[in-house]
């Protein structure tokens, strides 16, 4: 393995039994050893379950407030996810800009918000018309870049993945145009079965995994074909 993955379950508006979660997910781990000098990975939960995760250190947010703080009724802010330690967070999910209206602006300003609190982003982004200018121009190359092509998003654990061939040129295509230090993540219907054909790609420094995450041995099938020397061929 030549570089550390990111593997990120997201587990989107599902409720999760967090402590079987983490049991199940703890007791797989051990069975191989220490895996985190191959991958890392953190769980983007529902707010209100993000602080049953603090104490593993694996914790995301799938959301951050555009606002620093104030009078935001429903808003959580960087500084207090910062309160449950998220370290990463989602920003501009494709669902978040389907269905509630998030356009480029307010994921620019959600991305400065993250890096202020010291939370590492990730921006989800379709194409690259998505990235905002704010981010294509940031001085910090500490941030992901998630593509997920909408098609390939799941709904209800029915999948539609992208090619890896698709996706590796769609890779190819931002990461001529940003700094060297922007790392890539890829999101959709990645599963068991397909996750092989991703891992390969050499632009590729992890994943956002939907509906494969809510089952932690799904998930973890998911990391351990990860584990495997790449061969990009
Ligand atoms: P999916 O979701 O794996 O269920 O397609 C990925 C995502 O939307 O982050």
């Amino acid at each position: 393995m030549d570089k550390k993955l990111l593997i990120v379950a997201n587990w989107k508006a599902n409720k999760v039994e967090v402590t079987d979660w983490l049991q199940q997910f703890a007791a797989l781990s051990a069975q191989m050893g220490d895996i985190n000098d191959q991958v890392e990975v953190v769980v983007a939960a529902p707010t209100p379950l993000l602080f049953l995760l603090a104490a593993s250190n694996i914790t995301a947010a799938q959301d951050i407030s555009e606002f620093s703080g104030g009078a935001y009724t429903g808003e959580t802010t960087g500084e207090v996810l910062k309160e449950v330690d998220v370290s990463y967070c989602l920003i501009g999910h494709s669902e978040r800009r389907k269905y509630f209206g998030e356009n480029n602006g307010i994921v620019a300003k959600k991305f400065a918000q993250a890096l202020a609190a010291g939370i590492t982003p990730i921006v989800c982004a379709q194409s690259w018309e998505e990235i905002p200018e704010e981010v294509r121009a940031a001085d910090t190359g500490a941030y992901y870049l998630m593509y997920e092509p909408f098609s390939a998003i799941s709904t209800d654990g029915q999948y539609h993945a992208e090619s890896g061939e698709a996706v590796d040129q769609v890779l190819l295509q931002w990461q001529a145009k940003l700094p060297p230090d922007v790392r890539l993540l890829y999101g959709g219907s990645v599963n068991p079965e397909n996750v092989s054909d991703y891992v390969k790609i050499e632009l590729v420094s992890g994943f956002v995994v939907g509906h494969a995450s809510l089952d932690p041995n799904e998930f973890f099938s998911i990391i351990n074909k990860c584990l495997s020397p790449k061969t990009f061929s």
